[in-house]
């Protein structure tokens, strides 16, 4: 925990209008890339004449993506790819797997196509390429904006040593159902905060300066709604509002194209009936009309093609004549653009002004990437950007800032269990994923190895020497025999602590194509939890997912319980240090934590209901003023873990909400809603560290709108701020807000600030603080 940590404020305005200014304030140095957002006179006086001389066939080839490796889907069965490049039939390719395998391609773009136009190579390098850091999940738990910066800017080193100048990330679809296996690879729930962090992300993968060598083109996914899943099952369809989808699921898209994001991913998923890669109201009205993007729109891995399954065309011509139409740029995948989009032009239902329009696009980015001056990667240096001791520094310090300790109640000696003193004695470390090396990659782990891993085992020997630690596998993942936990039960007895090391299969059971319906621990682990704590001695649990578990056996039995996510490659250390204290849990959940399945999706900025229940306490049968409230008869309403939440080895106190300023009036707010710099008031609480041990804390700002033409959810996070606090030292924490901050999508699908009964709250978490109140008046 840095000093200048405690001078990073991040205090941004309201959802839509994200906050480009405030992002600058933040990294004063980084100027975001603009020449992708607006025009770019020098750009496009290089693009205009190149496409004057393009044929339409060679211009369709710009629009055709493909897959050189691993298939997360369908494929096309090609393999002549090589020919292709050579006829100028193919735009970008990814999954090539190091400079030599790029620059082969490369060749053959530069060298022998007739325009030597250079292919954009893309790869998923999602949380580090080699260097893998906690998944994005983890990532965002940090609640820290600056250190996502830093690793995505690591990610980009890594990725263009290889060839690679265009990754598949962030992904920023707003997640709030835990069985959709995706939430791994989002930063949660939150709008706001999702935003502040899809920022980061662009900033660090395209730096300063997209034409550096360095810097790689940002892919914003999946556009849009995609995490909105029903039922929580990958690709299944979504019906979302338009005034849910402006207010909920579409500010971190626009937060990072504000950031400069130079291309975007349209999704799997049909929103509202249309697919969303074949949707204009999304991709044309919004993403094209009022945001003003100029990059580039790729369609999902075959999900043009999809269009034919989704029921909206009978053929592939008329797939891509739907998608281009509706504003996706290139095909990834489905050989269809390729297939038809020249005929389709020629007959004329295709006016070949679009299809100019997506080439501009294309050759855009490839400009401002400096592609066309250097198109091939240094094959010599290539070695020597991965794993540097930065890099590793870099990934174990995001590991450590990820967590979050969820239980930390009594150990033997009274106080509570975590930290661990340095002469804890024999520890036991217990369960399958306590060797671990491949899992704690996490999934879409790039060039992740498992040798570049250190385990919570190995770190632990290195910590308190091979004589004090007992390893007992206990059970496998999804399996386990009568003598595995048996023997992990008798290692258990010998040793005078236990961590025992639970959860899920990174690869199997979190990310694309794996949701899940049930959310225990699966296969045995949760009958080796309960005999492991049934020897009474102390247990620490830690748990590895992409989500959060339904555990609440674990919660009430187990005195210490820790989310790890997959850390990464410092797993171990990071775990370690954390474990005996030199570094103080900090990690903020980002999704609200379920009690059962049956809760989800579950989120913390609900709207009210007309019913809301005063308690759903379930230990008071109903009576007749409760039963008709909404609620279950069978499961409270508030989750296991609030969002925001997450305790420290130290306890903190927050004081009492106060504004500057008791009355505000719609109409000079609305005037100045769109100037990102009009300070409109100053809200403040103190928070005092009551504990011994200094701290860092994730101050948060909610917001609470009544009496709003549309619906307002309870509360509503508006700003955070990470603070460092000395033992006993007391802060007087502000956040300074600009209208945006209060304004809402509106019962026009309009945005603005309208008249109000205002509630602020300065809390620890989603759930806490005593609020203060202001009136917004007509
Ligand atoms: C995923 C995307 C990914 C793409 C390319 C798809 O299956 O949905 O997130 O970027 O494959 O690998």
């Amino acid at each position: 925990m840095k000093a200048s940590r405690s001078a990073l404020r991040f205090v941004l305005s309201a959802c839509l209008v994200l906050p480009l200014a405030a992002v600058k304030a933040q990294t004063a140095a980084a100027v975001a890339p603009q020449y992708l957002g607006v025009a770019d006179p020098a750009l496009d006086a290089r693009v205009e004449p190149l496409l004057r001389t393009m044929t339409l066939d060679e211009k369709v080839g710009q629009l055709v993506v493909y897959s050189t490796g691993q298939p997360t889907g369908p494929g096309t069965g090609r393999t002549d790819y090589e020919d292709m490049i050579a006829k100028g039939q193919i735009g970008a390719l990814f999954n090539t797997t190091d400079a030599r395998d790029a620059n082969k391609y490369q060749r053959i773009a530069v060298e022998k196509s007739r325009l030597h136009i250079p292919i954009l190579f893309g790869l998923d390098v999602i949380h580090g390429l080699r260097t893998e850091f906690p998944i994005p999940l983890g990532l965002a738990s940090t609640w820290d904006t600056e250190i996502v910066e830093k690793a995505a800017r690591v990610a980009a080193r890594e990725s263009s040593a290889i060839g690679v100048r265009w990754t598949f990330s962030p992904m920023v679809d707003i997640s709030r159902d835990a069985r959709w296996g995706r939430m791994a690879e989002s930063a949660g729930e939150d709008p706001f905060l999702g935003s502040a962090i899809a920022a980061a992300y662009v900033r660090g993968y395209q730096g300063s300066r997209l034409d550096a060598h360095d810097s790689i083109a940002a892919c914003v996914k999946h556009y849009v709604g995609y995490g909105a899943a029903e039922g929580g099952r990958d690709y299944n369809s979504t019906e979302i509002s338009e005034h849910t989808l402006r207010q909920f699921y579409l500010p971190p898209f626009r937060a990072a194209i504000d950031a400069g994001s130079a291309t975007l991913m349209s999704a799997f998923n049909s929103l509202n009936g249309i697919p969303t890669s074949a949707n204009p109201f999304t991709l044309k009205q919004i993403l094209r009309k009022e945001w003003g993007f100029r990059g580039i729109a790729d369609s999902d891995w075959t999900s043009v093609g999809e269009l034919i399954a989704h029921g909206i065309a009978n053929d592939g011509a008329t797939a891509a004549r739907k998608a281009i139409l509706a504003g996706v740029d290139m095909d990834m995948v489905s050989s269809l653009y390729h297939d038809h989009l020249a005929r389709l032009v020629q007959n004329g239902q295709v006016p070949e002004s679009e299809i100019d329009e997506s080439v501009r696009r294309v050759l855009r980015v490839k400009f401002a990437l400096g592609l066309f001056e250097h198109p091939y990667a240094d094959e010599t240096k290539e070695a020597a950007a991965m794993l540097r001791p930065e890099h590793i520094q870099l990934a174990r310090e995001a590991a450590e800032r990820s967590f979050v300790l969820l239980k930390n109640s009594a150990g033997p000696r009274g106080a509570p269990l975590l930290p661990l003193s340095q002469s804890v004695g024999i520890v036991a470390v217990i369960g399958p994923l306590a060797s671990d090396t491949t899992n704690m990659l996490g999934s879409w782990s790039a060039q992740g190895k498992p040798e570049d891993v250190i385990s919570l085992q190995s770190a632990l020997t290195a910590k308190i020497g091979k004589e004090n630690v007992l390893y007992g596998k206990g059970s496998g993942i999804t399996d386990g025999s009568d003598q595995e936990i048996e023997d992990a039960v008798a290692t258990a007895r010998k040793a005078d602590v236990l961590i025992l090391a639970l959860g899920e299969n990174a690869y199997e059971m979190t990310g694309e194509g794996s949701s899940r319906a049930k959310l225990g621990l699966p296969g045995r682990q949760q009958e080796l939890l309960e005999k492991i704590v049934a020897t009474g001695k102390p247990v620490v649990l830690i748990l590895f997912s992409g989500r959060p578990l339904t555990l609440p056996w674990a919660f009430e039995h187990v005195p210490a319980v820790m989310a790890a996510w997959f850390p990464g490659i410092q797993a171990g250390p990071a775990l370690v240090s954390t474990l005996f204290g030199e570094s103080n849990p900090s990690g903020r959940l980002v999704v609200s934590w379920p009690r059962s399945v049956g809760q989800e999706p579950l989120y913390y900025n609900a709207l009210n209901t007309g019913r809301p229940p005063g308690t759903t306490d379930l230990t008071r049968p109903p009576d007749r003023n409760s039963k008709y409230m909404s609620r279950y008869i069978d499961e409270q309403n508030t989750p296991q873990f609030p969002f925001g939440y997450g305790l420290s080895y130290t306890t903190l106190r927050y004081g009492p909400t106060t504004t500057s300023i008791r009355q505000l009036n719609a109409s000079d707010l609305n005037a100045a809603l769109h100037d990102g710099q009009h300070k409109v008031l100053t809200v403040s609480a103190q928070v005092t560290n009551t504990g011994t041990r200094a701290a860092e804390e994730t101050v948060q700002l909610y917001i609470g709108l009544r009496g709003t033409s549309t619906a307002q959810p309870v509360r509503a996070l508006k700003g955070f701020q990470k603070i460092t606090l000395a033992a006993g030292e007391t802060k007087n924490v502000s956040f300074t807000l600009t209208p945006e901050a209060l304004a809402i999508w509106n019962d026009q699908n309009q945005y603005a600030v309208e008249a109000a009964q205002v509630k602020l709250w300065i809390s620890p978490d989603s759930a806490q603080g005593t609020p203060a109140e202001l009136e917004i008046v007509p």
